[in-house]
């Protein structure tokens, strides 16, 4: 695990960013696992002017999503999909097919899961996963658990995660309970990974990840299993390490 720690957001996004356009110019049909959330959005932007300005070419890129809320579909405008579309998808020329997010409206969640599951591997897995991390030290969404999930599952939000995401929301009521996501296993089976968090509330979660006992309480202590992790951090994220 190797840690970056920038002087700003803005400079963790684009250190992110940089990572992800080598990703891409040494190999055009890169395999992207994203994020949503408020931490990419600063590499979301760098990428957008690197594409707008030297033209990285998203044309053979495929991208996986993390997660997306169960219950809601793409024209929401609370859902991930419709996340990922204002923020990065409708200002690059990556083809719609070659976007991949759970779809928070199947009617069988597990038969999703396994769709979801079946289609990464058909591409050949992820080469880049990009994540955030929660209050709690969930990747993805998964929530500290006696046990780490593997695959892509639904998960029941956490009072935190819920309380955290209902910023996105009018009140706390309208955050949906429930979610579908790649499992720790999918996230781990990636060939490398970057990890970015900003933010003072973000401090005890990126100790427990980087430095805490491997555990499932801190799922996103696995990472310091995993052979190739960046984590890009600003100075308040990064003020409880050693
Ligand atoms: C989002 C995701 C989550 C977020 C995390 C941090 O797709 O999987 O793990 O990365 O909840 O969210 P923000 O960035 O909004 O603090």
């Amino acid at each position: 695990m190797r840690v970056l720690i920038t002087d700003s957001y803005d400079q963790m996004g684009l250190e992110a960013a940089k990572i992800v356009a080598g990703q891409i110019y040494l190999k055009p049909n890169s395999v992207l696992g994203l994020a949503t959330g408020s931490t990419p959005l600063s590499m979301y932007e760098r990428l957008v002017a690197v594409h707008r300005t030297v033209g990285l070419d998203f044309s053979e890129v495929t991208t996986f999503n993390l997660d997306e809320y169960i219950g809601m579909g793409p024209d929401n405008p609370q859902s991930y999909h419709y996340f990922m579309q204002e923020h990065f998808f409708k200002h690059i020329n990556i083809k719609p097919e070659n976007v991949h997010i759970p779809n928070g409206m199947a009617q069988d969640v597990i038969a999703e899961g396994e769709r979801y599951e079946q289609l990464i591997a058909a591409k050949g897995g992820i080469d880049l996963q990009v994540l955030g991390i929660g209050q709690n030290a969930h990747i993805g969404f998964n929530e500290p658990d006696v046990k780490f999930a593997a695959t892509t599952h639904k998960v029941e939000l956490d009072e935190e995660t819920i309380l955290d995401n209902s910023r996105f929301f009018n009140n706390v009521d309208e955050v949906p309970r429930y979610a579908i996501s790649m499992g720790i296993k999918t996230i781990m089976m990636a060939e490398h990974v970057v990890l970015l968090a900003n933010g003072k509330n973000k401090a005890r979660a990126v100790y427990k990840a980087v430095c805490g006992d491997v555990t499932p309480e801190a799922p996103a202590s696995i990472l310091q299993l995993h052979r190739d992790v960046v984590v890009i951090l600003d100075k308040e994220a990064a003020e409880l390490l050693p």
